[in-house]
């Protein structure tokens, strides 16, 4: 057997291949899944995450890890920490907008539901919960509890001060306690607060995914997800697509000229 059959733990592929596991296993990755609908016949690939906030979810990650990386090099590192910080200021900001003009479900209005709504939610079990075409009621508190968390953090970053070589950028407007608080916050409860939330987030979607066999992540990928027919899309078009890109633009400005 040719070692590329061993790529990524995929079947192999020639005349040893076994065609129904392969079938299956295609299919199995092809096939859009219903969200939380399995059972219904009517359903239909509905838009959800506009482009603008697929952008901005692929764009946060890896600034996320921009900032991981500069923060555990240091030295002449730490200027693209500033960088990286600056774009997820800048991300914030433009996901809080969004969140007011963006596709329908990506507004806050519909995805944000009262506290009791997400602990009734917590506590039907898994089967009985309706599907939800955005963010499920607990899922939407804890995409908030990222971005203030995340929020928190860059501004923190802003008057934080190693004492060596490296100040935020608003460190001089500061009094030395604010300063301290500061930097201890982002140094430590605020830099857990972020991993423990995106743990927590990346492992219920895994979980969602393995274990309950409902992919997330190909909608936040695409856009799309399988919905019973008559749901509500998001407008994704060529306009909204310009807005999203004058709004981000005007915040990058600002950001920059502000901080930069
Ligand atoms: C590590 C940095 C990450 C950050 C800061 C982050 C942040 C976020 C935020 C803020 C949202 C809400 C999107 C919106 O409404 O604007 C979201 C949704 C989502 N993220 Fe992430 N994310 C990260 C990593 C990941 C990874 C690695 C995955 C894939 C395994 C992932 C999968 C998803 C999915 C599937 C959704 C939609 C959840 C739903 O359907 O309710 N995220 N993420
Ligand atoms: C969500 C955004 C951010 C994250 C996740 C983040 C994360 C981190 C981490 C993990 C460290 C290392 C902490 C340690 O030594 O244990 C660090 C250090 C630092 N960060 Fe950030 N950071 C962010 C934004 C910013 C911003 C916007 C600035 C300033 C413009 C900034 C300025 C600093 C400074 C000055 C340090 C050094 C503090 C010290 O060692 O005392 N950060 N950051």
């Amino acid at each position: 057997m040719g070692l590329e059959g061993h790529f990524f733990g995929y079947a192999p592929i020639g005349p040893q291949a076994n065609p129904p596991r392969l079938r299956a296993l295609l299919d199995r990755l092809h096939r859009p899944r219903p969200v939380g609908a399995h059972r219904e016949k009517n359903v239909n690939l509905v838009r959800i995450w506009d482009l603008p906030t697929r952008l901005f979810h692929a764009a946060l990650i890896l600034a996320f890890v921009g900032l991981i990386a500069t923060a555990q090099i240091g030295g002449s590192a730490m200027v693209w920490h500033f960088r990286c910080g600056y774009a997820v200021l800048a991300l914030l900001l433009f996901r809080v907008v969004w969140g007011w003009v963006g596709g329908y479900w990506s507004r806050f209005a519909p995805f944000v539901s009262s506290p009791a709504a997400a602990l009734a939610y917590a506590r039907t079990p898994f089967e009985q919960r309706p599907p939800s075409a955005g963010h499920n009621p607990m899922g939407a508190w804890s995409v908030l509890a990222i971005l203030l968390a995340m929020g928190l953090q860059v501004t923190a970053g802003l008057f934080s001060d190693d004492e060596i070589a490296t100040a935020g950028p608003l460190v001089p407007y500061a009094s030395g306690q604010w300063v301290s608080l500061a930097t201890r916050y982002h140094t430590s409860i605020g830099k857990l607060a972020v991993f423990a939330l995106l743990a927590l987030h990346v492992g219920t979607v895994l979980y969602y995914r393995n274990k309950r066999k409902i992919d997330l992540i190909t909608p936040m990928v695409s856009g799309d997800k399988l919905l019973p027919a008559g749901t509500r899309p998001s407008k994704d078009s060529a306009g909204t697509r310009v807005l999203a890109l004058v709004v981000l633009g005007l915040i990058a400005v600002g950001v920059g000229v502000l901080l930069g």
